[in-house]
């Protein structure tokens, strides 16, 4: 495990050398009930301030646990608050170095209204700014919900746990015992809950991601993301795709085998690599330009899209669609995961997000189908209908209402067996091949996958100054 470093020390790594400008220094709380009168720092418990990234200006704040356990007071929220409401008026990312035990227990409401002022700005800085939190050590109660407000949610392995009432408080009311790990650790934010982002095996691996996750994005809801140049060649050929698709439509393949040699230096930066797994998104660039990708991963539960890839993926996508980021699906899915677990706990208003995000997202929109694209999540995955700009398909693209054998039992339930086979082979003839789709303008071309990047940049290209909006609304009522 690597080091651990104070608020200063974290701040100082994250940002360019020397470019840190620190305000409310001499900030106090005004407590004075149980003793508080005798424990007030400059600064109190947080580090506020400006300072850059890659040039680029960033707001900053770093909770100080060495003070009451970088418990937020009153006179803490303000000074976040300030950070907060400059970064919104300057249209700059903020960045939050979460390390703190919540509300400041010996303030009282005082502390609790502080998280309310907090939150507030969160939920209006939302999709104006890019917000990012790191979870830096232990953060209980409003510690945590402000950074789920947030955008994206780094933790360090090991030290930083997440949860809204701690062991204790669990034993007490519910009678189950855990630590502060198993309860909340990066394992289990990372792997079950999908609270976290990214995972990072110390301080600086964190502090220097969120670097690399900044240099993806734009500071602001009204500027395009920096551009990259010189890129990769935008004339590329990938002759190892034409080989990664198997010729069985049965066996699984690694979706990212496909996603890293399109993007520029092949370089794709995951978030949530280990939470729902079934489906894949995340960053890349391509001819300079970041874009989005979601990708069906046929090499977890066959690529089926379940009720956690469904929030995975709709959140990723309004991301994108607020910060002008394009978005490429990749699609190699056999349809929604059946099961009673799935349609109980709400695959149906689940699954309907992913609809809802893409039909929304307004920035350009292509789809790539590599194998299976059957039913509705052929419809989901960014469709022609649903909106996409440009659909394209390789040569083993299927795109059906289900598979072949699915479809036959259905049709031919009463047939005699033998000519079952037959049967089959009639329903793959007409639809395991994206002809059909592509004779009704469904799907604008068929690709080699040799020409993916090439194909993928052209049509980015002719997106680029896509001007699209949906009707004037307060706001729209996604299923949550
Ligand atoms: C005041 C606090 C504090 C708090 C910790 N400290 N949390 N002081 N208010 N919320 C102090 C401790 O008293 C201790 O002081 C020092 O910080 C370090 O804490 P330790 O417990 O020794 O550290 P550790 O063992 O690492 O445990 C960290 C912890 C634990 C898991 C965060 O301290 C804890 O459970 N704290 C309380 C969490 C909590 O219930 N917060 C309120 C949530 S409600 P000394 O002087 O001994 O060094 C909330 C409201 C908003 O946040 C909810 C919105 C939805």
């Amino acid at each position: 495990m690597g080091s651990r470093y104070n608020a200063y020390e974290r701040i100082n790594i994250l940002l360019d050398r020397g470019s840190f400008v620190e305000v409310d220094r001499f900030v106090k709380h005004r407590c004075t009930d149980f003793g508080m009168q005798d424990k007030r720092v400059a600064g109190d418990g947080v580090v506020c301030g400006y300072g850059k990234i890659d040039g680029r200006n960033v707001f900053v704040y770093a909770f100080d646990f060495s003070v009451l356990g970088g418990s937020l007071s009153a006179a803490n929220a303000r000074k976040i608050a300030k950070i907060q409401d400059m970064a919104l008026k300057c249209g700059a990312p903020v960045i939050g170095l979460n390390d703190s035990g919540g509300a400041r227990i010996q303030e009282g409401v005082e502390s609790l209204t502080g998280f309310a002022e907090i939150f507030r700005r969160n939920v209006m800085s939302s999709g104006v700014i890019p917000q990012i939190s790191a979870i830096m050590g232990p953060c209980a109660g409003g510690s945590c919900y402000s950074p789920a407000l947030t955008d994206f949610i780094l933790m360090v392995e090991g030290e930083s746990q997440m949860f809204v009432t701690g062991p204790n408080v669990i034993k007490q009311v519910t009678d189950e015992d855990c630590d502060k790990e198993s309860l909340g650790g990066a394992r289990v934010h990372s792997v079950e809950s999908g609270v976290c982002s990214l995972v990072c095996q110390d301080d600086e691996e964190c502090l220097m991601t969120i670097r690399e996750l900044i240099g993806f994005l734009p500071s602001n809801n009204m500027e395009d993301a920096p551009v990259r140049l010189p890129s990769d060649d935008v004339t590329r050929m990938c002759h190892e795709l034409d080989t990664v698709v198997p010729d069985n439509p049965n066996l699984p393949y690694n979706i990212k085998d496909i996603i890293e040699p399109v993007c520029d230096q092949q370089y794709f930066f995951e978030i949530q690599p280990d939470f729902a797994r079934n489906i894949v998104v995340g960053f890349g660039r391509m001819a300079g330009h970041t874009v989005g990708f979601v990708a069906n991963q046929p090499a977890h539960l066959a690529g089926a899209i379940d009720i956690d890839a469904s929030d995975k993926a709709a959140r990723f996508i309004q991301f994108c669609d607020c910060f002008n980021i394009p978005l490429i699906a990749i699609e190699d899915v056999p349809g929604f995961l059946p099961g009673l677990k799935q349609e109980h706990s709400g695959i149906i208003r689940h699954g309907a997000k992913i609809v809802y995000a893409f039909a929304e997202a307004t920035v350009p929109k292509i789809t790539l189908i590599t194998r299976k694209a059957y039913g509705g999540a052929y419809i989901v995955m960014n469709s022609k209908q649903i909106g996409a700009d440009i659909n394209l398909a390789y040569p083993t693209a299927e795109i059906a209402v289900m598979g072949a054998k699915g479809a036959v039992s259905i049709l031919y339930r009463k047939e005699d067996p033998e000519n079952i086979p037959a049967r089959i082979k009639e329903y793959e003839e007409k639809f395991a091949n994206p002809y059909c789709a592509a004779e009704l303008g469904y799907v604008d071309d068929v690709i080699q996958p040799s020409e993916t990047r090439v194909a993928l940049i052209k049509a980015l290209d002719c997106c680029r100054n896509k001007s699209q909006s949906n009707p004037p609304k307060k706001h729209g009522n996604m299923p949550v």
